[in-house]
């Protein structure tokens, strides 16, 4: 397959601490393809974000095998693979530097990976994420919860990477920005296409711009399928719960403004 970019076969995520083990993820298989968006959803505590971690190289899986452009990636990453992966986390704001302006934190990723030369423009950057240059000399306190979002995933775009790895990107925001930053990453990766693997509780947002869904419960995939496949014909009652609390969740929010 020639458009796989990075696959993650046979992850298997065991979380030891002193007195226990625990196994948040049992078995689980993804394949994230150019151009395309792989949605995991489930429940808390499910393992969608130690499965993600895995994906990300952030963490060693206990068991699997992860593999980048065909490459089985080992314990260290070079400095290519690591622009190649892009991960961006649910509290944006908490994840920038406080004491650096949007500014310096991107002439900060520059030097990191200075073999690069053919940088974009920090002012185009911004305007491919729907911000204006005003924000560069900004430091995350004074941004909205929208804008430090944006502002994350220029700072994953500035290296071009073929995976973005988006760990439930949009709980943080409210109901109209969080359509906005799903459109704006749907954007994105038409235009560079880019493999997403976005992992969520927000089952609304996944129709729009998963072409792959995973149901994720107790560490493992129960459904796999296209969205429109699976929340129209749910196969496991589990499915079907989450759709209910979902739509429960809409509904009491829609009330609240009402
Ligand atoms: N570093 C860790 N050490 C020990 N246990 C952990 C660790 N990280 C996660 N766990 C446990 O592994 C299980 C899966 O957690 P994980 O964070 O992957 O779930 P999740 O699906 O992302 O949940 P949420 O939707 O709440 O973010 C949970 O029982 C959690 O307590
Ligand atoms: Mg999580």
């Amino acid at each position: 397959m020639s458009d796989e970019v990075l696959s993650a076969v046979g992850v298997r995520v065991v979380h030891r601490s002193r007195r226990r083990e625990l196994v948040a993820v049992e078995r689980a298989d993804i394949r994230l393809m150019a151009g395309q968006t792989t949605a995991v959803v489930g429940e808390s505590g499910s393992g969608k974000t130690s499965l993600a971690m895995v994906a990300a190289r952030l963490a060693m899986p206990s068991e699997g095998v992860v593999t980048l452009k065909g490459e089985v990636l080992g314990a260290r990453l070079t400095l290519d693979q690591r622009a190649d992966i892009q991960v961006i986390f649910q509290d944006a704001k908490s994840a920038l530097d406080p004491r650096q302006t949007v500014q310096a934190g991107l002439a900060e990723l520059r030097r990191i990976h200075e073999p690069r030369t053919d940088w974009i423009a920090d002012e185009d950057l911004l305007s491919l994420v729907g911000l204006t240059a005003e924000l560069l000399a900004r430091r995350p306190h004074q941004l909205s919860g929208g804008q430090a979002q944006r502002v994350y995933i220029a700072r994953a775009l500035l290296l071009r990477p073929a995976v973005l790895i988006a760990d439930e990107p949009t709980s943080a925001l409210d109901m109209t920005v969080r359509r906005k930053i799903v459109d704006l990453l749907a954007e994105l990766q038409a235009r560079y296409s880019i493999a997403i693997l976005l992992v969520t509780h927000d089952l609304a947002i996944v129709p729009t711009i998963a072409q792959q869904v995973h149901v994720m419960l107790r560490g493992s995939f129960v459904e796999s399928g296209s969205p429109g496949d699976i929340f129209a014909n749910p196969g496991h009652p589990y499915t079907n719960r989450l759709l209910a609390a979902a739509h429960g969740r809409l509904t009491s929010t829609e009330s609240q403004k009402a």
